[in-house]
């Protein structure tokens, strides 16, 4: 083979040796140029292939080859064993920060309905009452039956309603937890709990109205709750919340799981301006207490239901309930 395969192997040892002695990624660029390179050394080899017999041609290119690909693996393997002890040099360093975050990347933040969850979680918290939640698929009887409104019920035409195929609904309000929370307690009292959670119905998206959005039901049940213990929760709840004193008015208002039942108003204390309508509440239903296992003739409470949309709305000045849920990043990065 006029010793082209002779040059080869020698060409192929020194590469690898080379390869095994260098310092420094620099210097694998640069054997990787001289060696593997279009006009490197393998290369001008490999153009003495036209003067070997035919029949030599074909072994010759194959050993090529295989000297090529053990070039290159040599090489990959060197380069990642000085790529790793790159990295853990910079790991070792005192002041490498792996958890900075990388200055092209904006930092992410909470979205302006769960902030306001939040809130709303630590002042209950902070009364007493516990957080908890329901399913968001729920069943026909939760969701609608045991909260007094059965079947023939016109209210069940109030809330246009997700139906699964399966029977169950998307839940429309987080009513269905005040059932769950005194099934879970053994319908014991004293019950005091929140629940906040994504409620659906089937309506026409506009300003005011989305398919998707948030409540946070409250229901605190023992002997003797009354009226003036709702009326002074949610006076207290809403003071802090909106961080100045404020007073609530009760309207009478039909929800067939409470009685009675009503919408409340809140506005700041002593101001003569407008009263905003901001939730449902009132006495829970005998019904609904007995449905929950509770002893109905010993034990009252009160719930209600705010929405958590709403309130983001009026705290961050959003004219739009849609942009809730829009994911819009030029919505989000305003807060
Ligand atoms: N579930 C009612 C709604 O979705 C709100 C409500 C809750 C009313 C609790 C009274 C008591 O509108």
């Amino acid at each position: 083979m006029n010793g082209l395969a002779e040059r080869l192997q020698s060409l192929s040892d020194e590469a690898l040796a080379k390869i095994g002695a260098a310092t420094g990624a620099s210097e694998l660029e640069e054997i990787e140029k001289t060696i593997l390179g279009r006009k490197g050394e393998l290369a001008l080899l490999m153009r003495g292939i036209g003067g070997l017999e035919p029949s030599e041609r074909g072994p010759f290119g194959k050993a090529v080859n295989e000297a090529k690909g053990a070039i290159a693996a040599a090489l990959g393997e060197r380069k990642d064993s000085f790529e790793a002890a790159r990295m853990s040099s910079e790991l070792d360093d005192p002041h490498f920060d792996p958890t900075e975050p990388t200055p092209e990347h904006a930092v992410g933040h909470l979205h302006p309905i769960t902030k306001v969850r939040r809130e709303v979680e630590e002042i209950f918290l902070r009364m007493g009452f516990d957080v908890t939640d329901g399913p968001e698929v729920e069943t026909e009887e939760f969701n609608f039956d045991l909260l007094n409104i059965p079947s023939h019920h016109p209210a069940r035409d109030l809330q246009d309603t997700f139906w699964l195929d399966s029977g169950h609904v998307l839940r429309t309000h987080t009513s269905c937890v005040q059932l769950r929370a005194m099934i879970a307690r053994g319908g014991k009292p004293p019950i005091r709990v929140i629940a906040p959670g994504r409620v659906f119905r089937n309506e026409q998206p506009d300003a005011t109205h989305e398919h998707t959005f948030h409540q946070v039901e409250g229901l605190m049940l023992d002997e003797g709750v009354s009226v003036a213990d709702l009326k002074g929760v949610l006076t207290t709840f809403l003071s802090r919340l909106f961080g100045q004193a404020c007073e609530v008015r009760l309207r009478p208002h039909y929800f067939p799981f409470v009685e009675p039942g009503f919408e409340l108003d809140v506005r700041r204390a002593g101001s003569k301006g407008e009263w905003l309508e901001l939730m449902g509440c009132g006495m829970v239903h005998p019904n609904v207490l007995r449905a929950g296992g509770v002893d109905a003739d010993r034990i009252s409470g009160f719930a209600f239901g705010i929405g958590l949309d709403r309130v983001a709305m009026m705290r961050y000045g959003i004219d739009d309930i849609r942009w809730m849920m829009s994911g819009d990043p030029r919505f989000l990065s305003q807060f």
